[in-house]
């Protein structure tokens, strides 16, 4: 009997997905130009199913591939983003892929490379996407879904992804994870929902990703206020994760930061996070949200930041001998008994600074959405986020509610929820962002994320005179307060009295 599915590239994330698929029925024949890749995965199925019969085939080509699976082809692709997408496309329609066989890319593609896909495909293959968030373990026992496309694709493909994705306890908003082979979760509701047209999905992936830097950001920024001004020990700090990750703060990157500095490397017995070189890698989604941002014209100065950092990070040669020549402030250590109070300090500091980081992200997916013409649902988009993926968090069934409050609602910060949590908690936010710059301590994406705070709550923002430099030195022109927008103004700065003249 043919497979149900066949599946291309049995790398990490590839291996996991097919296991996952195979937990839960599905008949999935793999292919991957790297044989060893194949053998750990027949390995690994032989391992976990015991005496139970084989529930993965492995193939050798394109061709064997769409023979041993049903026609029409339901293929998923776990491939390099770019080039390689292309090149496997190419090959299934060498192979003999028709025009009403389905292709889902699950890369971490960029989302304008799928749009350009569908329509090169069109006509020869029903090109469909879902992003997938939540690294080996998400693959493998449950992962966050954010499929787009064609509607007819993801009729075949919703009740696959229904049954792998992720799930949901519906009464407590709370993950159902279980992490047993060949015992999956089928209760709860699925962290799978179909995000819109062709790019959607992609789009909102990038920014779950561009969310993610900024989260991992503040997390390492109030652990480097703890360790370097607070003069914890990277074991003191994973308790205090500990703790609040019992509270609003309760995430997934939360629990795994403590689990990181609680970690002490066998070889040294350093904690191990000191023998981690402090030079961070990216491979380009961050930055993606970033220069999206910046296209679209909505701040998501946060997101951006913690680029920076990372960018920042990775000149280590430059930051050596910068260290033996930059001044920084002169700093007296901490009393121990203040040290509590600026515990609690940072806390709410990485709370206030994680609204405006949601807020930052569900508002470039609105403007995106709204240039694209597509009609995102961001209180699914936050449901879907609630279990599986890297962001995972408690937080965001209140940002679900603050949608199905108000499927309008044009920044989060606007929801009365989160208006008072911040209004209750920024004097600390405000205390842990001046007292790490007046320690010389660089806290670039809590900070920024005050000012996009400030600035966003200010009716009146400096930009009168910046529009008046600009009319100045390039008669840009201006409109006045005092008249309808659309008339524009010029001074004629050189004349006597420099009159204003309309425009
Ligand atoms: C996820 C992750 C995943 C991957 C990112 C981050 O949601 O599961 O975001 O997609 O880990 O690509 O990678 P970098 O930090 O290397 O950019």
């Amino acid at each position: 009997s043919r497979c149900d599915i066949g599946f291309i590239g049995a790398g990490v994330m590839g291996k996991n997905l097919i296991l996952n698929l195979a937990d839960n029925g599905y008949r999935v024949c793999a292919f991957d130009l790297d044989q060893g890749r194949l053998n750990a995965l027949l390995e690994q199925d032989a391992k976990e199913r015991g005496d139970q019969p084989a529930r993965v085939e492995t193939c050798n080509s394109y061709t064997e591939l769409l023979a041993k699976v049903k026609a029409p082809h339901l293929i998923i692709l776990s491939v390099p983003a770019g080039a390689p997408v292309d090149d496997v496309c190419n090959k299934l329609l060498d192979a003999g892929l028709k025009a009403d066989d389905i292709v889902v890319d699950t890369g971490n593609s960029l989302w304008t490379d799928s749009v350009e896909r569908a329509k090169r495909y069109e006509g020869k293959l029903i090109f469909f996407t879902t992003a997938v968030s939540g690294g080996e373990v998400g693959a493998r026992f449950g992962p966050s879904l954010m499929p787009s496309g064609d509607r007819y694709a993801w009729s075949r493909i919703e009740p696959v992804w229904h049954a792998i994705a992720a799930k949901v306890d519906p009464a407590s908003g709370q993950p159902l994870e279980r992490f047993e082979p060949g015992n999956p979760v089928t209760e709860g509701e699925p962290c799978a929902a179909y995000i819109g047209p062709i790019g959607s999905g992609h789009y909102v992936k990038m920014v779950h990703n561009g969310i993610e830097y900024a989260d991992m950001q503040m997390i390492c920024e109030a652990y480097h206020v703890m360790r370097s001004a607070l003069d914890m020990s990277p074991a003191d700090i994973a308790a205090v994760f500990r703790e609040w990750n019992k509270g609003p703060l309760n995430s997934y990157l939360i629990s795994i930061s403590a689990e990181v500095l609680a970690t002490v490397d066998a070889e040294t017995e350093q904690p191990l996070v000191d023998v981690i070189l402090d030079r961070a890698g990216q491979k380009g989604t961050g930055l993606w949200t970033a220069v999206s941002s910046l296209e679209v014209g909505c701040p998501a100065p946060s997101i951006a930041e913690a680029v920076y950092a990372r960018s920042l990070s990775t000149r280590k040669v430059l930051r050596t001998r910068a260290a033996k020549k930059l001044q920084g402030p002169a700093v007296e250590p901490i009393e121990p008994a203040k040290r509590a109070e600026a515990i609690a300090e940072l806390h709410d500091a990485l709370y206030c600074a994680k609204i405006c980081v949601y807020a930052q992200g569900f508002d470039l997916m609105k403007l995106a959405a709204r240039e694209q013409g597509w009609e995102l649902n961001f209180a699914e988009i936050a449901r879907i986020w609630r279990a599986g993926c890297i962001i995972r968090a408690v937080f965001l069934q209140s940002i679900s509610d603050a949608y199905e409050r108000d499927v309008k609602l044009s920044n989060l910060l606007l929801d009365d929820f989160f208006a008072e949590q911040i209004a209750e908690h920024q004097g600390n936010w405000r205390r842990a962002v001046a007292d790490a710059t007046l320690k010389g301590i660089p806290v670039p994406a809590l900070s920024s994320a005050l000012s996009y705070y400030d600035a966003f709550r200010m009716e009146s923002l400096p930009a009168n005179l910046l529009q008046g430099q600009r009319d100045f030195f390039g008669a840009h022109t201006f409109s006045r307060v005092d008249r309808p927008e659309q008339q524009k103004y010029h001074v004629q700065w050189s004349e006597p009295g420099r009159p204003v003249v309309e425009i």
